[in-house]
């Protein structure tokens, strides 16, 4: 039986591989895709990850979740409107979507589905900033007892890429990030900077995507070249590769193996101070004396992982 699992994204051009490496992996089962806003406003997550099934050939229902972080207004920023918009944009560059989105609201769905019995088995993977769980969690806390598990891409320890200190998801909504890792939910698995930044695409990866000629490789090499481009426009990193962050979270469910240095820690989030907002901290020392709260990787095999996702986006059909 494969593995469900419900995807929360803000697509995005690395949630939209991560989104066909969970809806074509065949250990993997994609019940549903929840969004949020995050890399760009809300409605564009939700049209890009109804294009995405739609390019792909595979209808996995799609439910838009909140537009603006949990608490506060000062981050309501997608990365559309930033200069990181170099690397996702706000349209993907695919056919705009036939299929439509799901009336009903993600934290709605997301509540429903794991007080239901189905809930029980099904891992949840963010991939995106935490308001859709933290929102979800805070109208029935319940749900963290039901949960089975977590792979969240997020955080970063000694990386950040919005701040020296803040990895973008955990810094568009910290204060949702705090009631995620502080909810007692169990098994979560952290994919955070430090093992994304080990698991790069490169432009040569692309070349062998392409040849494979089926509509996701096609796609994921069109969106990572992009990523490539925008990283030299952002970060002026000119290294003919580039990190696919959120493909890595949903491919270490299938193989754990693509993940190394994983490290069974207590994480918390700082909420406050210019330089340090969002940033995921790690009690790598135990001086908290609490309970490890999750499992973080601190690094990546990437020749396993870009072998995987090859392998994976080739079953397109
Ligand atoms: O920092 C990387 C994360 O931020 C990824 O999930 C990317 O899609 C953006 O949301
Ligand atoms: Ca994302």
């Amino acid at each position: 039986m494969p593995q469900k699992v419900i995807l929360d994204v803000d697509t995005g051009t690395d949630d939209a591989v991560a989104l066909m490496c969970a809806a074509l992996h065949p250990d993997l089962e994609l019940v549903a895709a929840t969004t949020v806003n995050g890399n760009v406003e809300v409605q564009y997550c939700t049209d890009n990850s109804l294009r995405v099934f739609d390019h792909i050939g595979i209808p996995v229902p799609v439910y838009e979740g909140m537009a603006s972080p949990l608490v506060r207004s000062d981050f309501p920023k997608a990365r559309g409107d930033t200069a990181s918009g170099a690397v996702h944009g706000r349209h993907l560059d695919i056919p705009a979507a036939k299929s439509r989105q799901q009336t009903q609201h993600a934290v709605d769905f997301l509540v429903d589905y794991y007080m239901s019995s189905a809930g029980t088995d099904t891992i949840l993977v963010p991939t995106a900033p935490l308001t859709n769980i933290a929102a979800a969690i805070k109208r029935e806390p319940r749900i963290v007892d039901r949960i089975p598990a977590v792979y969240m891409m997020g955080g970063g320890h000694e990386i950040g890429n919005v701040t020296p200190s803040a990895e973008f998801n955990v810094w568009a909504d910290p204060e949702a990030a705090r009631v995620v890792f502080n909810s007692g939910l169990k098994n979560v698995t952290v994919v955070p900077l430090d093992a994304t930044h080990r698991a790069l695409v490169s432009s040569e990866d692309c070349k062998r995507l392409r040849a494979l000629n089926t509509p996701a490789a096609t796609a994921a090499a069109l969106f990572t070249e992009k990523r490539i481009e925008g990283y030299q426009i952002v970060f002026g990193e000119n290294i003919g590769s580039a990190p696919v962050h959120d493909a890595l979270a949903v491919l270490a469910i299938v193989d754990p193996g693509v993940l190394a240095s994983v490290v069974e820690v207590f994480v918390d989030v700082e909420t406050i101070g210019e330089l340090t907002v969002g940033r995921t901290v790690l009690d790598t020392h135990n001086r908290l004396h609490k309970t490890p709260n999750a499992r973080v990787a601190l690094s990546a095999d990437q020749d396993r992982f870009v072998s995987l996702l090859i392998e994976t986006l080739a079953r397109n059909t």
